[in-house]
């Protein structure tokens, strides 16, 4: 069965909540394997499966493509997909249609925006339409330029009481969850004893009532900068690395394929075409 927003919110307070991003079929199957509770689809995609410097050319149709995808691999966990930027910021009526336009099209179960007291018009709007929403608040990577770079968020009085005001009003435009990247951990934890929607942290401390986390920076995918939030749980990129060099050595060498890899034909057959 897979997991509902009622199942989860059953969890706050209780046993935190574990949500990992992917964006492919292989992925989506082995992480419900594993039994993580929710997938982001997010549009981190542009960066790490996409090569762009940033989120900002992320569009809605490469959301669809990848996160139908998800959507196919994951049985049990919940699939939640980026509304990439400039898909909501325009108008509530661009965010009712595009958050219709990915549910829809992936069969996914809930859309995240990023954005506080300033968005609670479309998240209202997308959830009185029937699409649950998770907010995300803290560092918006979608507003890195206007937030000069990717900081931590909400260190000084007046930053930590403007979070606390956009977590209380996503809340009460309806999000069931509420992502808290790059904020200090005490103040992660107040937003977290203060609503009633799940926070999972991202860069957020362990006083959230879930986690995420970007798969390639978890399992080292990648071999350049690492966010102080990332705990490493593999090391992929020396695995891969080494399995690569070792086929282009076979291949040079005829080492590769072996007996064990070819396809045999009856001697007489082959004779006959001499
Ligand atoms: O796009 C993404 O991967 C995200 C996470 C950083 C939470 O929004």
């Amino acid at each position: 069965m897979r997991k509902s927003i009622f199942d989860l919110l059953e969890r706050k307070g209780k046993q935190p909540i574990s949500m990992l991003t992917a964006y492919d079929y292989h992925t989506a199957c082995t992480m419900d394997e594993a039994g993580i509770d929710m997938i982001l689809v997010g549009d981190s995609l542009g960066n790490v499966m996409l090569g762009y410097e940033n989120t900002l050319a992320v569009t809605v149709e490469d959301m669809i493509h990848h996160g139908a995808a998800v959507v196919r691999g994951a049985k049990q966990a919940m699939v939640v997909i980026d509304m990439p930027f400039m898909s909501y910021q325009a108008s509530v009526e661009d965010a009712v249609r595009n958050a219709g336009r990915i549910m829809k099209e992936t069969n996914c179960q809930a859309v995240k925006l990023e954005g506080g007291a300033e968005y609670a018009d479309r998240i209202r709007a997308i959830v009185n339409a029937g699409i649950p929403v998770v907010a995300h608040i803290g560092l918006t990577p979608q507003s890195v330029n206007a937030l000069g770079g990717f900081k931590v968020q909400g260190k000084s009085l007046e930053q930590a009481q403007k979070l606390l005001a956009d977590a209380k009003a996503v809340e009460e435009a309806g999000a069931f969850a509420i992502t808290l990247e790059c904020v200090p951990a005490e103040l992660a934890k107040l937003v977290t004893e203060r609503s009633g929607a799940l926070t999972i942290g991202i860069g957020g401390g362990n006083g959230c009532d879930g986690q995420v986390l970007v798969y390639q920076d978890m399992l080292g995918y990648t071999n350049g900068f690492t966010p102080k939030f990332v705990k490493k749980y593999a090391d992929l990129h020396s695995v891969m690395l080494e399995a690569f060099k070792q086929y282009k050595h076979d291949v040079e060498t005829r080492e590769f394929p072996s007996k064990e890899q070819t396809f045999a034909i009856n001697e007489e057959v082959i004779e006959k075409l001499y």
